[in-house]
């Protein structure tokens, strides 16, 4: 089976899949879970193994019925006022948070806490079910996980690895919630080689798939 049919079929068994965007977007790879799946060991290996910026990814209608906007829309300060990104028209980045059951919010169960439970209350708010106010009760802001939000289209509108993530969570049938962080590499500082991140999925029998893969299709 090709690469996109074992990314799926992983997604499905909670595992991870490492996703490259496009060797002229950012040129990374992403450790990517399905939200649901994280566990506080899962939380261990982002942060040791990818060791970038862990965030989760809802999709545009899980978002919008919760409220939570893009981050740079509610900054009131000018920094926020244009985005000059070398790589896209917007990040999408929407709040930190933590869920209310956590201490500091940063140890791995704390932070696959707040994760799982964005997964699930994604999926009530997609089915109606869980709004702004619940949302709130459950969740504060600031926190340590970055909540990022999808382009309403998904591969459509926009090709980062916020969609590219939740594309495959929609093609597995699984709550619109991935968990994305970054591999860096340790030697250089650097994003780490596409050729390293591959090399990382053999050894660890993971799934390794293109952006232009997905984007073939599931775009
Ligand atoms: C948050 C990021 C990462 O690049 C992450 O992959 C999500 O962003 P994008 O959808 O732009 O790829 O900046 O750590
Ligand atoms: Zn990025
Ligand atoms: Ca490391
Ligand atoms: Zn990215």
């Amino acid at each position: 089976s090709d690469a996109v049919d074992r990314a799926v079929a992983a997604f499905r068994d909670g595992l991870p899949v490492l996703i490259h965007d496009f060797d002229d977007r950012e040129g990374e790879t992403d450790i990517v879970y399905p939200a649901g799946a994280v566990t506080a060991d899962a939380v261990a290996r982002l942060r040791n193994d990818a060791g970038g910026l862990v965030c989760a990814a809802l999709s545009h209608e899980a978002a919008d019925a919760m409220d939570l906007p893009f981050l740079d829309d509610t900054i009131d300060h000018p920094s926020a006022g244009s985005h000059e990104l070398g790589y896209d028209d917007r990040s999408s980045f929407s709040l930190p948070v933590n869920h209310r059951d956590t201490f500091t919010g940063i140890p791995d169960d704390d932070r696959a806490l707040t994760i799982t439970e964005l997964a699930s209350v994604a999926e009530a708010a997609v089915a109606g079910d869980y709004d702004a106010q619940d949302f709130a009760a459950d969740f504060r802001s600031p926190g340590h996980v970055n909540v990022l939000r999808a382009a309403p289209g998904l591969l459509a509108d926009r090709q980062g690895h916020t969609e590219l993530g939740l594309a495959l969570a929609a093609e597995a049938g699984l709550p619109p919630a991935v968990v994305v962080c970054e591999m860096l590499d340790d030697e250089t500082g650097r994003a780490l080689s596409k050729a390293a991140a591959r090399d990382y999925a053999t050894r660890h029998e993971f799934v390794f798939v293109d952006g232009d893969q997905l984007v073939e299709r599931l775009g």
